[in-house]
């Protein structure tokens, strides 16, 4: 059965929700307090850059089932189902701000119908829902309930994760709200877990917190085979093969980062923290995420004798993941940051995101990839970019005095671009070394 449906928040949870949504047959009407991006939208151009998107929105706005407006009073006249998809970034003190959600229940609570439920998606911390419900009382409306239902979608593949999801977690503390909430995803093919909302909000935050853990693991690991001589893909490939443990999100990296992982890991071990049941092993893991970054500034540093002054660096991939424009929390900006700190001279290309405000610490931005290895001693791949995969040694050395490449997302064939002539650091291996190649390879 279709439902009318009201969306506060079209950003990349919002957005992605109410397109999917109205794909699946919903009448869907987006709430956003920015009129130009209302605007935009309306004219079919979504502000961000995710896969199947732009179909998604155009589509369902042609037939009649997704409307945009700034409006929230016109728009939750007469719909069962209110979701809340607004943002909730870090506070000073590493909390989730939630003032935007408050803001929407308070901005509904005298016009949404009688019978109606507010559906979470934006991530809270545990308890959030039952503060709504206080404020819902707050105004008098004890006759709308809140339900969580978190989302687990990655930028880049936003729209498939919504629509073949690996489960659906709906939390409800009356049995009567979880039914209309599990229909709109009736005809997806996904396990539906039903629980508590305290459950369901944690289940997001732990998610992430286990995501972020998995991946520090991997980067400590790396770090590991880089000094003792192993090599981590091998050694993720062994670790991997065991079901227990699984081969995805053991892919080595300069650290992580993005919209969500950082400020979902910090807003965890925060509350944590604030009930007297800390997260020890999480706020280790948030710790060492920061010095994988250093590590790889020191790493580079050790090759130019412990000084990167001066040194003219290409430091390719500016998002925080490849097939994303999204570069916030990106571990680029981190790494560029502390190089720019080290008095290295830094240029940094990304083939889609671009700086926003002063992201770039005082590194410069080139968009001309070519420019920017020219002008470069070292190349260093922060973003993995299918493009800095299949970058060719033998002209680049035609082009630039580099002869020092440092792969810290393990993409080059570092063989090949040891063979052309270049030292090359790559991330969970030990340097190698243009003379080392050729020594072996006459001793062979
Ligand atoms: C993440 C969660 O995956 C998603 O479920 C949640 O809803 C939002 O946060 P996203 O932020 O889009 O999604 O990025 P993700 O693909 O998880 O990557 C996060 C960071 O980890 C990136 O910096 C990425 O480069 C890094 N990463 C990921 C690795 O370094 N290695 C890996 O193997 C996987």
């Amino acid at each position: 059965m279709h439902k009318r449906i009201c969306i506060f928040g079209a950003g990349y949870i919002g957005l992605t929700t109410a397109a999917c949504l109205a794909e699946l047959g919903h009448e869907v009407t987006c709430v956003d307090i920015n009129s130009e991006r209302v605007e935009s939208l309306l004219a079919g151009h979504v502000p961000i850059h995710e896969p199947l998107l732009t179909e998604l929105v155009v589509g369902n706005i042609g037939r009649g089932r997704l409307h945009f407006t700034t409006d929230a009073r016109s728009a939750i006249e007469y719909v069962e189902l209110v979701f809340v998809c607004v943002p909730t970034p870090q506070a000073h003190d590493g909390s989730a701000d939630l003032r935007a959600v408050f803001d929407v229940i308070d901005v509904i609570a005298d016009h949404i119908a009688r019978g109606a439920i507010v559906v979470t998606k934006s991530t809270v911390p545990a308890g959030t829902g039952h503060a709504l419900l206080c404020r819902l009382l707050h105004y008098g409306r004890n006759d709308v309930g809140v339900v969580s239902n978190p989302e687990f979608l990655r930028e880049g593949s936003a729209v498939a994760d919504f629509m073949q999801p690996d489960r659906i977690v709906i939390g409800a503390d009356v049995g009567a709200w979880v039914k209309p909430v599990a229909s709109l995803f009736e005809s997806i093919d996904a396990p539906v877990i039903v629980t508590d909302v305290v459950t369901a909000e944690l289940s997001k935050h732990a998610s992430n917190a286990f995501l972020a853990t998995k991946l520090t693991f991997a980067n400590s690991l790396a770090h590991l085979c880089e000094t003792v001589g192993g090599d981590a893909s091998a050694l993720f490939a062994v670790l991997g093969a065991d079901p227990r443990i699984g081969d995805r999100f053991l892919r080595p990296g300069p650290g992580w980062g993005g919209s969500c992982l950082p400020k979902d890991t910090r807003a965890l071990a925060h509350f944590a923290r604030s009930v007297a049941a800390p997260l020890v092993q999480l706020e280790c893991t948030i710790e060492s995420n920061d010095a994988h970054f250093d590590h790889v500034v020191a790493r580079l540093s050790e090759h130019f004798g412990g000084s990167l002054r001066f040194v003219r660096i290409a430091a390719l991939g500016l998002a925080f993941k490849s097939g994303t424009d999204d570069i916030r929390e990106s571990p680029s900006i981190e790494v560029i940051a502390r190089l720019v700190r080290h008095g290295a001279t830094v240029t940094v290309h990304d083939p889609l995101a671009r700086p926003v405000g002063d992201a770039l610490n005082g590194a410069h931005f080139s968009e001309v990839l070519d420019d920017a290895i020219a002008a470069a001693d070292v190349l260093l791949v922060l973003t993995e970019w299918p493009e800095y995969a299949e970058l060719d040694p033998h002209t680049i050395r035609t082009v630039s005095a580099a002869r020092l490449v440092y792969d810290t997302r393990g993409i080059i064939d570092a063989h090949g671009w040891c063979d052309a002539g270049f030292t090359v650091l790559q991330v969970g291996r030990p340097a190698l070394d243009f003379g080392d190649r050729t020594a072996h390879s006459t001793a062979a």
